[in-house]
């Protein structure tokens, strides 16, 4: 197997439980064999062994590497934009109102269904492109505007040909709950239905690793959402919630009770909601964008999250209608700015705890044996990935061993 070493760079390990902020090594070497992490440590310490076995050496001049940026809750494959609805909030419009209306979500819907699989590929690949120039190696793709089976599997089957032609692994999350589509109108229970039919024939097919739901007044009930998780569990399949964006319907809490991976959004979410998520393990994934792109007002309980222990992932929520959003740094930045986070718990939310939600054992960190996906950035410090605004300073990606 081919060795590969970098050496005097600054480590940003992201590792659990490391005395220094961010598992920081300065002065640091990564030896890479094959697709795999097989030491990483200070300089002084590396084995000679790595050395004498390497047949290519990075020296890295003291620049920053940290973990392949992994972007947990996406909802990157659509047709259409929604740039009306940009113009109609501007004049007064809320979003609540703009889907009661028939727009929203089933705007994305009609367009979504008018695409096939290679229009859809080709819409998005500028989104993935932008997202991986600056070092996302794994990205959560979600299905939901398809609505039907045959929509469904046309958005489940494109994410997963992202993966297999683009240097990026791609996780796939079911979200047929997403929104009532038009042929189901003032029948969600029916709707239902379908989803739970839709839910095994797709993943008979392979095309799901976890189920999603959007549990909101202008999506669906608790009860409707726990059917979705009951037929998930059956099939072994993890679950995870939009819950608590617009407003405090249990969904957090209900999620828990499903031993889910994460809930994300959580503006609305609760002190009983946060400590059912402490006590399950659940990550709650932080989604700036969104909050800023609404202009919402209520934060998410970052105290309560942090008091109960409930690890913090941050994401683009990348969709069309609430976070048209291209780039994990810019999230760094507000998940900072907006909703104060740490520098060190945001890049953690984009990596060791961004895997956690997506349910990956194998990445998020750097340390040997794990994936050898990391990103060398021409910076020195780990908060200035966070700091800057529109900035990327992407010096190079590997993936998978691989330089790209
Ligand atoms: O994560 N909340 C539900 N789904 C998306 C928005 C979808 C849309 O407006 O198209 C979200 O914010
Ligand atoms: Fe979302």
């Amino acid at each position: 197997m081919t060795v590969q070493l970098w050496t005097h760079c600054r480590a940003a390990t992201m590792q659990a439980g490391a005395a220094q902020p961010y598992g920081l090594v300065e002065d640091a070497a990564i030896a890479v064999e094959g697709d795999r992490l097989a030491w990483v440590g200070p300089m002084s310490e590396l084995p000679e062994t790595w050395r004498d076995r390497s047949d290519a050496l990075y020296d890295c001049a003291g620049a920053l590497i940290t973990p392949g940026l992994i972007d947990c809750h996406t909802h990157l494959l659509y047709g259409g934009d929604r740039a009306n609805e940009f113009e109609l909030r501007l004049g007064g419009a809320s979003y609540e109102d703009i889907a009661r209306a028939g727009g929203g979500i089933a705007s994305t819907v009609r367009a979504t269904r008018a695409a096939t699989e290679s229009e859809l590929l080709a819409q998005a690949l500028p989104r993935l492109l932008a997202l991986m120039s600056e070092g996302v190696t794994t990205i959560e793709i979600k299905s939901g505007y398809g609505l039907s089976l045959e929509h469904e599997r046309k958005t489940l089957r494109a994410a997963r040909a992202f993966g297999t032609r683009e240097p990026v692994d791609v996780r796939t999350t079911f979200l047929g709950a997403h929104a009532l589509p038009p042929e189901f109108s003032g029948r969600p229970d029916d709707y239902i239905e379908e989803v739970l039919r839709m839910l095994p024939l797709l993943h008979e097919q392979g095309l799901i690793d976890a189920v999603d739901a959007f549990c909101e007044r202008i999506a669906f009930s608790p009860a409707q959402t726990e059917r979705v998780f009951e037929a998930a569990h059956r099939l072994g399949l993890p679950v995870k919630l939009h819950a608590e964006q617009l407003s405090d319907s249990g969904g957090a809490a209900l999620a828990a009770r499903y031993g889910a991976l994460s809930c994300d959004h959580l503006e609305w979410l609760g002190e009983e909601g946060a400590a059912a998520m402490g006590r399950a393990g659940s990550v709650a994934v932080l989604l700036p964008g969104a909050f800023y792109f609404l202009r919402e007002t209520r934060l998410p309980p970052v105290a309560l999250l942090r008091a109960h222990g409930v690890p913090m992932a941050v994401s683009t929520d990348c969709n069309p209608g609430s976070s048209p959003c291209t780039s994990l740094l810019l999230m760094l930045n507000m998940a900072c700015t907006l909703f104060r986070l740490t520098p060190e718990e945001a890049l953690l939310g984009v990596t060791r705890h961004a895997a956690q939600a997506l349910g990956l054992r194998d990445r998020g960190a750097l340390a040997a044996g794990l994936r050898a996906d990391f990103v060398v950035w021409d910076v020195e410090r780990p908060a200035q990935l966070a700091y800057a605004i529109g900035f990327n300073p992407h010096r190079q990606t590997v993936f998978c061993g691989r330089v790209l």
